[in-house]
């Protein structure tokens, strides 16, 4: 039997940190034995930031060895760039003929870029779905292992499938949110104000590129109060989020430790932080150390970001050739 198709992607924005290990690649190590994958690198929708045309090289090389160092193996999944697979600006083109211009400007996401960057609402960051869900139907991909952010990003590939299939024929599966045995995974920032992101609140953002030393720092300066006064009181969000890391990373019964002195009121936050800070920083060394090794070695990352692209190329062709088919784009 055929496995089932997975696609998901990264974009080449920043250094990637905790959230998109917790929310998105664990995932992805879990899924590569079972499915056939497709992983890749979203420069195309870097560009709505328009980066340095000297820098996209490093930052897509980079995305790629931080993956691989959080255990992907491009021997069992194609990883690749998302530029290298043309065939994905094609299908964007079809899809963005079934997209409509009130649901795009409606999208939290694009709501929140139009008030971070005023000067620059390009017609690229409106239609960011539109590609998103051509990365996904190009390979008529089932599962789409992403973050609670991406929830309505997804959402909206289906309805742009649903309405493929309904004017020229059932073609694309519906793609649906895939995690593996737990809830959505949402890694907010360390100071309290919204999530852990590549480019904003760098300070309160754990990267699977910092140093010991900065994690120690990172985690001291955590948001914390002074405590629960009530025994059992719910707890804040900023502090929900610390012991969410260290169900993440600690022993379970270091967690558990915390959490009964939390629920009697007699937590120490500065010594859970310590705790938090040191077992952080054994968990992303290795990651750390392994995507710099790999980072030194440009040839390897080439070879297989080049393997991932002809492999995703087979499977976004054959797409391609099938739309293009039922749409009546077929002359010759
Ligand atoms: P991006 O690059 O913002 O994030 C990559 C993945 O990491 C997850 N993530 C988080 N999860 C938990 N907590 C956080 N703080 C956190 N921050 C990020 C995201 O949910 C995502 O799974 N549009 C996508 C990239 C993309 C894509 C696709 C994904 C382009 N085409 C097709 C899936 C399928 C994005 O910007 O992710």
């Amino acid at each position: 039997m055929s496995k089932e198709i997975v696609v998901s992607g990264i974009r080449s924005t920043g250094y990637l940190h905790l959230g998109n290990y917790f929310g998105a690649i664990q995932n992805y190590v879990l899924m590569q034995d079972n499915y056939d994958c497709f992983f890749f690198v979203a420069d195309y929708h870097s560009l709505t930031t328009h980066p340095k045309p000297t820098e996209l090289k490093q930052n897509v090389f980079r995305v790629a060895a931080e993956n691989i160092a959080s255990g992907l193996d491009p021997e069992k999944v194609a990883l690749y760039a998302q530029s290298d697979v043309p065939e994905t600006a094609e299908l964007y083109l079809i899809l963005n003929m079934l997209a409509y211009m009130g649901e795009l400007e409606k999208v939290p996401t694009f709501k929140d870029k139009v008030r971070q960057q005023p000067d620059n609402v390009n017609a690229g960051l409106l239609t960011y779905p539109v590609l998103m869900a051509a990365d996904i139907l190009l390979h008529k991909a089932v599962k789409v292992p992403v973050g609670k952010d991406q929830e309505q990003h997804l959402e909206m590939a289906r309805n742009f499938a649903s309405r493929f299939n309904a004017r020229y024929g059932d073609f694309f599966p519906e793609p649906q949110v895939f995690r593996f045995n737990h809830e959505a995974v949402k890694i907010m920032s360390l100071d309290g104000e919204g999530k852990m992101s590549k480019s904003e609140n760098i300070n309160a953002t754990i990267y699977l590129s910092d140093e010991d030393d900065v994690i120690r720092k990172k985690i001291m300066k955590a948001k914390t109060d002074s405590g629960p006064t009530e025994p059992n009181s719910v707890m804040p969000e900023y502090i929900q989020n610390l012991f969410l890391l260290m169900s993440l990373c600690s022993k379970p019964e270091t967690v558990e430790s915390f959490r009964s002195n939390f629920n009697n009121c007699n937590i120490r936050y500065g010594d859970m932080k310590k705790q938090l800070a040191e077992d952080m920083a054994t968990f992303v060394a290795p990651i750390r150390e392994h995507a710099a090794e790999l980072q030194k070695d440009e040839e390897k990352l080439r070879k297989i970001l080049k393997a991932g692209a002809e492999k995703a190329r087979e499977s976004a062709s054959k797409t391609i050739e099938g739309a293009r088919k039922l749409i009546g784009i077929n002359y010759y």
